[in-house]
């Protein structure tokens, strides 16, 4: 049986890394006789434009019929003047909560052959870093209610909702605990306990669940404040971070650029079962979209991602993943990465670079 993934490439740069991805899931496919079915759907800007909505109907129904959700980016400055609903954003937003998206996974890994692009000094970077940021995806101020405009004791006043359910806080600590114990054993808990009601309680369960049901994982906790700082002076002490919504979309920007461009990171959206959406964390970076400047290998990486948590295809993930590196190692870098004594690539022929790797 093939498996089934929905490509949704939507807006700006978004249509040139997933063309490259497709090139290096197909290549693995063959190399590794899977079949694979893919079949595209509008979402974001692009969608706003042709159907009315960012995220159509016939796209949300596709993404349920699918096993893996391939998607590239959303947004433009076009549609920045559309009421919340209707601009591109909400059709990610809209696929995690119809989707029950509750878990994002962003690795955040140094290549040795890039450790001289981290923004980072020599000395902080070290040997490089590699970890995993878990961010709770489907709660927090994204989607708690009330949200907008109210009238408050005769003032016009504009709110977001911060609340967690003890169910929506357990299972993403769970979910993380357990990728700690396939890793180094370390989870890093973040949250804003010395404020936030909703921190002091994700403290208490990450302290209980920890205790009672993970005692072999070595569990710390960190004001999302420090856990900013330290990202920056010792990132290398992470392996698991693990935290809500809003401060999981701060940590990991500020993780991803830590090995050398944004243009590299991968991410999964995972829930309780089915469906899985895989995104590189980079945007849809109108500024150089059209112009075969973009890095593909973020969205390349999905594909490994995808290949691995997906389908349960080890093989083939290590496949991509290295010949990811062995390009790299080769010296082909996009414009993001470029520097002296290697050589500037397209979009496109870092994609063929890797698909041939392969
Ligand atoms: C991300 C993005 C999204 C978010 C935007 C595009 C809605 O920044 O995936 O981190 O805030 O979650
Ligand atoms: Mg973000």
């Amino acid at each position: 049986m093939a498996y089934q993934i929905a490509v949704m490439a939507g807006d700006g740069i978004g249509t040139e890394v997933i063309a490259e991805a497709i090139k290096v899931l197909r290549k693995a496919a063959d190399r590794f006789g899977l079949q694979v079915e893919l079949r595209e759907g509008l979402v974001g800007g692009v969608a706003y434009e042709r159907r009315g909505h960012p995220l159509p109907p016939e796209t949300l129904k596709l993404a349920r019929e699918s096993q893996a959700i391939l998607f590239g980016a959303v947004g433009g400055g076009q549609w920045d003047h559309l009421p919340l609903h209707l601009r591109p954003e909400a059709a990610i937003l809209g696929l995690r909560k119809e989707l029950g998206l509750f878990a994002n996974l962003r690795p955040c890994t140094t290549h040795p052959s890039l450790l001289g692009r981290s923004p980072l000094r020599s000395e902080v970077i070290g040997s490089g870093i590699d970890l995993i940021v878990v961010r709770e995806l489907t709660g927090g101020l994204y989607f708690g209610q009330p949200k907008g405009a109210q009238v408050y004791d005769g003032a016009d006043r504009v709110v977001d909702t911060l609340a967690y359910t003890d169910e929506e806080i357990t299972r993403i600590l769970r979910l993380a605990f357990d990728l700690a114990l396939t890793r180094k054993g370390r989870l890093c808990s973040v949250d804003k306990a010395n404020v936030l009601a909703t921190g002091r309680r994700w403290r208490e369960l990450a302290t209980a669940i920890g205790s009672h049901e993970y005692p072999s994982v070595d569990l710390s906790h960190l004001y999302v404040d420090n856990c900013a700082m330290q990202l920056v002076i010792n990132p290398a002490q992470f392996d698991v971070v693990v935290t809500e919504n809003t401060f999981g979309d701060i940590l990991s920007d500020i993780s991803a650029v830590l090995p050398g461009s944004i243009g590299l990171l991968p991410s999964a959206s995972v829930g309780a079962e089915g469906v899985a959406l895989y995104e590189p964390v980079h945007g849809s970076a109108p500024d150089i979209a059209g112009q075969n400047k973009a890095n593909p290998l973020a969205t390349i990486l999905c594909v490994a991602m995808m290949l691995q948590h997906s389908f349960g295809h080890q093989e083939a993930a290590h496949a991509v993943e290295a010949a990811v590196a062995r390009v790299l190692d080769a010296g082909y870098r996009t414009g993001d990465l470029h520097q002296p004594g290697c050589e500037l690539v397209g979009t496109d022929r870092m994609g063929d670079l890797v698909a041939n790797a392969i």
